[in-house]
């Protein structure tokens, strides 16, 4: 069976630049909070009309460029996102527009922080069968626009940032090099720790003035459920990688984890051993970006120079659903 490897990362970072100093105008915050829960300093916030489509094709055009290939050589694309353009259709169809490629096929994944594993999952699939030979994972979200910005929403609203990312995942000319696995998971039992519930197509009517008044359109978090299982699973979903390919930890070069919380993160790592310079951050400068976390990761990591080929890199994320996901990379 053929390996598939990632072939080039991009990103697109919208410019608005938004400080805890300037969350304390709106709610009643402080940086110290924030800085000392979460370890977040700053977030990107999207401009009018900077949606997820727009910001997910400038990061996939990005990665295309960074793989040495053209739009038209995608031959299928895998969008994940929480926060789509529209309610239908998904947002991905208007990626494939805005790369003005043939009419391929185009994928919305509703995975939250794992959606991304899960969409270089599917694209790992395809490309081991034989099916597709470039494949266009995008990890995009805008929650600034639907996040509650008074103090009713300040332990959800802090967290947050918009931003982009994207790999090309093709078939690897090294059958050593690419991706060993990935193991997914969920437990649906906890949805509603983590949830945005309306508009609710269970509901009739979707949603109501006094739905709305009750800001039950806005995410909500039993923050401390969230956190419990997260610094539990995400260790979990690590072991099964290595496992599952006769690794220990100390054969891993770098831990690419989601950024949550830089808290769950330090803890996972210790829990494990791995030390912190195997570990890489970015949620200091833009928050939990869900989706996009892990190709923003992979990106900064490639440009410190921590990311070589050859290197044996886990990726694991934990999230709404509750979902969690491990993806194990020999670089
Ligand atoms: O990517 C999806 C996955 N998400 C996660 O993994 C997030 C997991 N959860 C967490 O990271 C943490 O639970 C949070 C960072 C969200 C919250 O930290 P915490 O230590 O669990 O704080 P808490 O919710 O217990 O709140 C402690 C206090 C409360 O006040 P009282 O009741 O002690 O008076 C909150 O009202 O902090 C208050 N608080 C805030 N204060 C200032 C909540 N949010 C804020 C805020 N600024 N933004």
């Amino acid at each position: 069976m053929k390996r598939s490897r990632i072939l080039g990362v991009g990103r697109y970072l919208p410019e608005k630049v938004v400080t805890n100093f300037d969350l304390e105008k709106l709610m009643d915050t402080t940086d110290e909070w924030i800085r000392q829960r979460t370890g977040i300093e700053q977030r990107r916030f999207a401009a009018e009309g900077e949606g997820v489509a727009l910001m997910g094709a400038r990061a996939a055009e990005e990665a295309i460029k960074n793989a040495g290939l053209k739009n038209q050589d995608i031959d299928f694309i895998i969008l994940a996102t929480l926060s789509p353009d529209f309610n239908f259709p998904g947002s991905g169809v208007l990626v494939q527009d805005m790369l003005g490629v043939d009419t391929i096929g185009a994928l919305d994944i509703r995975n939250q922080c794992t959606g991304f594993i899960y969409g270089m999952s599917v694209a790992d699939q395809f490309i081991k069968t034989g099916v597709y030979k470039h494949v266009l994972v995008i990890g995009a979200e805008v929650h600034s626009t639907g996040l509650d910005f008074t103090t009713r929403g300040r332990d959800v609203a802090v967290l947050f940032g918009d931003g982009a990312g994207a790999v090309v995942i093709g078939e690897s000319d090294d059958d050593k090099r690419g991706i060993l696995s990935t193991h997914l998971h969920s437990e649906g039992k906890y949805a509603k720790d983590l949830w945005v519930e309306i508009p609710a197509s269970v509901y009739h009517p979707r949603m109501t003035h006094e739905s709305l008044d009750q800001g039950r359109h806005y995410p909500k978090m039993t923050g401390k459920n969230v956190f419990k299982h997260a610094v539990t699973r995400m260790p979990e979903a690590i072991m099964e990688a290595l496992n599952a390919n006769g690794y220990k930890v100390s054969d891993l070069d770098l831990l690419v984890p989601h950024q949550a919380n830089m808290r769950i993160n330090e803890f996972v790592s210790s829990a494990l051993e791995i030390p912190p310079e195997k570990v890489v951050h970015n949620i200091q400068k833009y928050g939990n970006t869900t989706a996009a976390t892990i190709p923003l990761c992979l990106y900064d990591a490639l440009e410190d120079g921590r990311l070589k080929p050859g290197a044996l890199i886990c990726i694991a994320a934990f999230g709404a659903g509750f979902t969690w996901a491990s993806a194990l990379v020999r670089w």
